[in-house]
């Protein structure tokens, strides 16, 4: 019997914002030389009710109605990236929500200065990131 644990997923949206910067070379090169693998990817532009259903946490609050309007806006790129332990490993990456705050180094760090046109989702747990990857790439869970 084999005791080995499965290499975690998680789900990556690269924005509407690095797609229209010419961002998503850079981003995705990051996680490549990290060590992480890419299971799937495609360019896709989110629909008002696929939008309602990713940030279903978050249709009440006030930054939502901005939040939906730039994530349809354009087209953007879904990714999922399986690797060990690798939803903390690319929330490292990625850095703090804010742009502004977030350390250099980071994605966000080097090339945002929003808390909304900061490049990259990623999952923040095991459980969201099984919600995400059903929600965008079914054809996986
Ligand atoms: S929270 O409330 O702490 O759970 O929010 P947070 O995890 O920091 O952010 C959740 C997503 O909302 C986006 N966000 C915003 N968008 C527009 N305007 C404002 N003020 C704002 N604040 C947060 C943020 O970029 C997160 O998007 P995702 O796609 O999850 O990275």
């Amino acid at each position: 019997m084999s005791s080995s644990i499965p290499e975690e997923r998680t789900l990556v949206l690269i924005k509407p914002d690095a797609v229209r910067r010419g961002l998503v070379g850079e981003i995705i090169s990051r996680f490549e030389r990290k060590g992480l693998r890419i299971d799937a990817m495609d360019v896709r532009t989110m629909d008002a009710a696929l939008a309602d259903a990713h940030y279903a946490e978050h249709v009440d609050k006030p930054f939502y109605p901005p939040l939906k309007g730039f994530m349809t806006g354009g087209p953007l790129i879904a990714l999922v990236l399986s690797g060990d332990q690798v939803i903390d490993v690319v929330r490292s990456l990625v850095g703090a929500t804010d742009g502004r705050r977030a350390a250099a180094g980071t994605i966000r760090g080097d090339f945002s200065l929003s808390n909304r046109e900061n490049l990259v989702h990623a999952s923040d747990s095991v459980d969201s990131a099984k919600r995400e990857i059903a929600l965008w790439f079914p054809e996986l869970s």
